[in-house]
C-alpha cells in the first residue's frame, strides 16, 4: 500500500515537473532595460550561463537567463556563428499557445536605432528540418530565418515611435530560435532617409579594401559591423593609408573603415545579386575618402552607374565645393531581378575610381500595429490578469502587438483603416480568478466580451455610453452586486448572460427591462450552461411584452428557487434576495 502511494506521488511529481517544463516552454514575458556599460546598448546572449565582457570590443553581454526565467529551452550549438564564433548557445521557443515570441526592448521615442538578431544554423539542433520564422520589428516583417540557412544575422534600422520596440520571432513552421540580440542607438541623422513610416533592413555594410578583420565598436560608436571585402579582381587593387584623417567634413563612417579602399584601373564594380524579388526598393550609400595625399581636385573623376543607369556624372571626391577629402553619395534604386550593380567608371583614366565603403539598405514600409489606445488598455488588462493569475501560460504568451499579424489567444480584432482594433475578448473557461479588470470597459471597439466559466470575483464594472458592446457573458463566476444601471444606456447591447454567479442579483436594471432585442438569461443559472438556449428569454418591447414578461419572470423565479434548493445551495445563494 505504502509503495503504491509512493509510486503515485512520484508520478504526480513527474507530471508536475513535466507540466512545469512545458509551461516554461510557452512563456515569454520580457522587459529589458539597457544595462551594459555602452551608452544605451542592449547586448543579450540568449541562454548564456553568465554575463560576460568581450575584450576585443569591450562590449558587455548580459545573459537573458534571469530575464527569461527559463522560457523556451536552451541548447548548445556546434556550428560557429557569424559575428561571434565563440558564442555557442541558442534559445529555442516551442510552438505554444502564442505564435510569436517578442523581446520587449526599451527605447527612447524619436531616437534612431540599429537592432541586430543573430541566429545560428538550425541544422543540427532544430527538431524540424524546414523550420522557418519571420523577424519583425513591431509589426513590420523584415526577414525570414530558415533552419537550413547557415548562421545568419538580421539587422534593421528604425526610428522609435514609442518607449519600447518589440523584436519578434513570428512562427511560420517549427520552433523559432535565437542566439544574440543587440540594440544600438544611432547618431542623429546618420540615415536622413529614415523616418517614422519606414524601416531599413541592412543588406550589406562593406569595408571596401579591408581583408583583415571586421571593424565595429568601439571604432564605430553605433556598432555597425563593417564586413571585410574579399572580392578582388585583377582590374582593381586594394589601397590603404593608416595616417589619413577626414578633413572638413563629418563622416558617417569610422575613419578605420575609410582608411582602406579599392581603386580600379578604369572602373570599379560592386554586384549584389542575392536580393529579394518581392521587395524591390533600396538605398545605396557610397563613402569616399581620398587616400592619396598628392591627388588634387579634378584628377580623380568618375561617373556613377546604378544598374546601367548613369546616376552621377563627373563625381570628384575632392570636388564638393568645400575643402574636404571626404564625400558621400546616396542613391535610391529598385531591382526587378534581385541584382544591384554599382559601377564607377573613371572619366579621365589617369587615376581610376576609388571606393572606401558602401552600404545597401532595403526599404520596408512600416506597417501599423493595433491602435495605440487599444494597445495601452489591453496591456493594463493583461497586467491586471497576470497579477491575479501569474501561472497562466496563455497570458504570458501575450507578447508583441495584440492583433498583428495574429491576435493574441482569446482576442478578436478587426482592421481599421491600415491599423487594427480589438473587437472581442473571450477568456471563457480559462480558470481565471481575481476581479474583472476594470479597464476592459475602455476598449472602445469591444463588441463581444465572454468571461464565463471562471472564478472572477467582485462587481461588474460600468461601461461608458460610447461602448460598442453588443454581448457580454459573465456566467459561472463568483461575481457580486448586480448589473450596473449604466447597462441600460449601452446602445448596441443585445446579449447579456450573467447566471450562475451565486451572489449576483439576477435583477436586470430597470432600463433594460424594455430594451428591444435583448437576449438574456436573466441571471438564471442553468446546469452546464450550454443548454441555455432552451431557457433563453426574449424580452419584448413594452407594448404587449409586459404580461408575457411577468409570466416568464414568475416561471423563472420558481425554477431558479427550486434549482437552488434542490442543490442545497440556497444558503450560499441567499444574497439573491437581499439585493
Ligand atoms: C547580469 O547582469 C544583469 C544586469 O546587469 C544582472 O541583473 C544579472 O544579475 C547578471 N546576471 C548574472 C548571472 O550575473
Ligand atoms: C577595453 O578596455 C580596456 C580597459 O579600459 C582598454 O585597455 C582596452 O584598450 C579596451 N579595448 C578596446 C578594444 O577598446
Ligand atoms: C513572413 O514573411 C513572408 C515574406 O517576407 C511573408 O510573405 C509572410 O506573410 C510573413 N508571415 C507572417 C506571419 O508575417
Ligand atoms: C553555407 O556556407 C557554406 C560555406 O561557407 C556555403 O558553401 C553554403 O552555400 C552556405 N549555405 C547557405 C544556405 O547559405
Ligand atoms: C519617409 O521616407 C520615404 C522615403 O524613404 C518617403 O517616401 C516618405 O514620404 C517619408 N515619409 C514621411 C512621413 O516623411
Ligand atoms: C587575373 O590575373 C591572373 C594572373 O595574373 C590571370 O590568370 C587571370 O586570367 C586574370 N583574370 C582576369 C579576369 O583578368
Ligand atoms: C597618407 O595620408 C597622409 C596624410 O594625408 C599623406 O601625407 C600621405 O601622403 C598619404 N600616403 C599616401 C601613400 O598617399
Ligand atoms: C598619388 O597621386 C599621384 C598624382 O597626384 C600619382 O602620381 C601617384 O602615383 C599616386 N600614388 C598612388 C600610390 O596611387
Ligand atoms: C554592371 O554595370 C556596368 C555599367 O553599366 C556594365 O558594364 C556591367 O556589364 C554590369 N555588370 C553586370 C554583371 O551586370
Ligand atoms: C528614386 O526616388 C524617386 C523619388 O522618390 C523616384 O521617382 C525614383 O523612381 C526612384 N528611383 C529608383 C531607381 O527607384
Ligand atoms: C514593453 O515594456 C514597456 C515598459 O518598459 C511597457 O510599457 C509596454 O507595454 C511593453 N510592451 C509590450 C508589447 O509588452
Ligand atoms: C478611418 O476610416 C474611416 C472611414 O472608414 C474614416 O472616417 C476615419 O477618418 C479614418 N481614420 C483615420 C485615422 O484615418
Amino acid at each position: 500500500m505504502g509503495r503504491l502511494k509512493d509510486k503515485r506521488s512520484m508520478e504526480l511529481v513527474n507530471l508536475a515537473t513535466l507540466v512545469g517544463f512545458c509551461l516554461h516552454c510557452f512563456f515569454l514575458l520580457l522587459l529589458m532595460k539597457p544595462a551594459s556599460a555602452q551608452n544605451g546598448f542592449v547586448s543579450l546572449q540568449c541562454c548564456a550561463p553568465s554575463n560576460s565582457t568581450d575584450f576585443s570590443t569591450n562590449i558587455s553581454w548580459n545573459s537573458d537567463v534571469n530575464l527569461f526565467n527559463n522560457i523556451g529551452k536552451c541548447q548548445e550549438i556546434s556550428s560557429p556563428m557569424i559575428n561571434d564564433a565563440n558564442y555557442r548557445w541558442a534559445r529555442i521557443f516551442s510552438p505554444g499557445p502564442g505564435n510569436k515570441w517578442c523581446y520587449n526592448l526599451t527605447t527612447i521615442k524619436d531616437q534612431d536605432y540599429l537592432i541586430r538578431g543573430t541566429f545560428p544554423s538550425g541544422l543540427g539542433f532544430s527538431p524540424c528540418i524546414d523550420t522557418f520564422f519571420n523577424i519583425s520589428f513591431g509589426t513590420t516583417s523584415i526577414g525570414q530565418v530558415k533552419s537550413s540557412d547557415n548562421s545568419s544575422v538580421v539587422q534593421g534600422i528604425f526610428r522609435a515611435t514609442n518607449h519600447y520596440i518589440d523584436f519578434c520571432l513570428v512562427v511560420e513552421k517549427g520552433s523559432p530560435y535565437i542566439s544574440e540580440l543587440e540594440l544600438r542607438p544611432l547618431g542623429n541623422f546618420l540615415y536622413p532617409e529614415l523616418n517614422l513610416s519606414n524601416v531599413l533592413k541592412v543588406v550589406s555594410q562593406v569595408d571596401v579594401g579591408n581583408t583583415k578583420g571586421v571593424v565595429r565598436y568601439p571604432y564605430d560608436p553605433s556598432d555597425r559591423i563593417w564586413a571585410t571585402s574579399s572580392s578582388l579582381s585583377n582590374s582593381s587593387i586594394t589601397i590603404s593609408n593608416t595616417s589619413i584623417s577626414v578633413n572638413g567634413a563629418n563622416a558617417s563612417v569610422p575613419v578605420q573603415v575609410l582608411q582602406t579602399a579599392l581603386m580600379g584601373k578604369a572602373q570599379l564594380q560592386f554586384i549584389q545579386n542575392d536580393l529579394d524579388l518581392s521587395n524591390k526598393n533600396y538605398y545605396i550609400f557610397l563613402y569616399f575618402l581620398e587616400l592619396n595625399g598628392s591627388v588634387t581636385k579634378g584628377e580623380r573623376v568618375f561617373d556613377i552607374y546604378v544598374n546601367g543607369q548613369k546616376r552621377y556624372e563627373n563625381f570628384d571626391v575632392l570636388g564638393d565645393g568645400t575643402i574636404s577629402n571626404y564625400r558621400e553619395a546616396v542613391f535610391n534604386a529598385s531591382t526587378e531581378n534581385g541584382i544591384l550593380n554599382v559601377t564607377l567608371i573613371g572619366v579621365q583614366h589617369q587615376l581610376g575610381p576609388i571606393c572606401n565603403a558602401y552600404e545597401i539598405l532595403q526599404v520596408y514600409t512600416r506597417s501599423e500595429g493595433t491602435i495605440q489606445q487599444d494597445v495601452d488598455v489591453i496591456m493594463e488588462v493583461k497586467d491586471e490578469l497576470i497579477a491575479n493569475n501569474p501561472e497562466k501560460e496563455f497570458l504570458l504568451s501575450w507578447s508583441g502587438d495584440p492583433c498583428l499579424p495574429f491576435p493574441w489567444q482569446g482576442l478578436g480584432c478587426q482592421p481599421r483603416n491600415s491599423s487594427a482594433v480589438i473587437t472581442s475578448l473571450d477568456l471563457s473557461s480559462s480558470d481565471l480568478q481575481g476581479s474583472l479588470p476594470p479597464r476592459i470597459t475602455e476598449l472602445a471597439n469591444l463588441k463581444a466580451l465572454n468571461l464565463s466559466f471562471n472564478y472572477f470575483t467582485g462587481t461588474i464594472p460600468s461601461f461608458p455610453n460610447s461602448s460598442m458592446l453588443t454581448s457580454m457573458d459573465v456566467r459561472n463566476n463568483e461575481l457580486i452586486g448586480s448589473i450596473p444601471e449604466s447597462f441600460s444606456s449601452l446602445p448596441y447591447l443585445t446579449k447579456l448572460y450573467f447566471g450562475c454567479n451565486l451572489q449576483l442579483s439576477n435583477a436586470l436594471p430597470s432600463g433594460l427591462l424594455n430594451h428591444p432585442n435583448l437576449t438574456s438569461d436573466l441571471g438564471i443559472c442553468v446546469e452546464g450552461g450550454s443548454s441555455l438556449s432552451v431557457q433563453q428569454i426574449i424580452i419584448f418591447g413594452v407594448t404587449g411584452g409586459c404580461l408575457l414578461f411577468a409570466v416568464a419572470a414568475g416561471i423563472i423565479f420558481m425554477y431558479n428557487k427550486r434549482r437552488l434548493m434542490g442543490r442545497g445551495r440556497l444558503d450560499r445563494g441567499k444574497s439573491l434576495k437581499t439585493k
